[in-house]
């Protein structure tokens, strides 16, 4: 018996590479009939609608909250949503600028709350019983002053998670979180600040190696899957054991 999401239709922002690409390549595999892939960088988005069946491609600033509610709200209801997007860079106390905290909480924190509102009010309106996954990290738990902007944010998103969670589980709609440490990403690359540092950080992860996305995107396809059906306001380390 494998997991499934045979016939059902799902939002991936940030879906054009890394971790969202890897979650709209299982979800197709594990039969979902149309992948909505939101994200703003064109090319990228362009070229994994053509590689990848059932995706349907919408190019998009989630940072700018009109545009998104204008696009998203033409959209029909969808099954699952999975809020993605993301971005990172280091804010060290000492220098830190508005314009960090602005840019960094526009995408991780906003946005997130923007498109789940726009989402989850569809599959109430249209009686979806619907699974929604939020891209925390595990720095929501573990502090990195080096990050402190980026850290504050997942640990907002963590608390989003709740909310949603309790908010929508009347309506039959489950909000859960997953809060990977280091995965291999063109994002999860730019967290060490050089090799010595990387190497420190994985003999610092019990299991001994970052993370692949394939394994964040397994994870992911569980909790919105009917296999997680009691599972509710979560917010699950994919860290090998980082966090104890
Ligand atoms: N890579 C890691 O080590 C790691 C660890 C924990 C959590 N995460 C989280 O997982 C998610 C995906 O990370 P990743 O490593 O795949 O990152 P990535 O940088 O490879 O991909 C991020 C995606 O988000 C999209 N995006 C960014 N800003 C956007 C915007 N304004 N509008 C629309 N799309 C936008 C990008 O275009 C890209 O497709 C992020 O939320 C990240 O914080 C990553």
């Amino acid at each position: 018996m494998e997991i499934s999401v045979e016939g059902k239709k799902v939002l991936v922002t940030g879906a054009s590479r890394g971790i969202g690409r890897a979650v709209t390549e299982t979800l197709v595999k594990a039969g979902a009939s149309k992948v909505y892939a939101v994200c703003i960088l064109k090319d990228e988005l362009d070229k994994l609608a053509s590689e990848v069946n059932n995706v349907h491609p919408i190019h998009l600033d989630l940072s700018d909250w009109s545009a998104t509610e204008e696009t998203l709200s033409k959209l029909e209801p969808v099954d699952c949503l999975v809020n993605n997007a993301g971005v990172l860079w280091p804010t060290e106390p000492g220098s830190i600028k508005e314009s960090d905290y602005d840019k960094i909480f526009d995408v991780n924190v906003k946005a997130l709350i923007n498109v789940t509102q726009i989402i989850s009010t569809k599959m109430i309106d249209a009686g979806v019983k619907g699974s929604i996954v939020n891209l925390s990290s595990i720095t929501a738990k573990k502090s990195y002053p080096r990050f402190l902007i980026y850290c504050t944010s997942k640990a907002t998103v963590d608390h989003i998670t709740h909310n949603f969670a309790l908010q929508l589980a009347p309506k039959g709609i489950r909000v859960n979180a997953v809060n990977p440490w280091i995965v291999n990403t063109a994002m999860g690359a730019a967290v060490p600040v050089d090799q010595e540092e990387a190497e420190g950080f994985r003999k610092a992860t019990p299991l001994g190696r970052f993370i692949e996305t394939e394994e964040v995107a397994k994870v992911i396809l569980f909790l919105l899957s009917d296999w997680s059906s009691m599972i509710n306001g979560v917010t699950l380390p994919i860290d090998g054991g980082l966090i104890l």
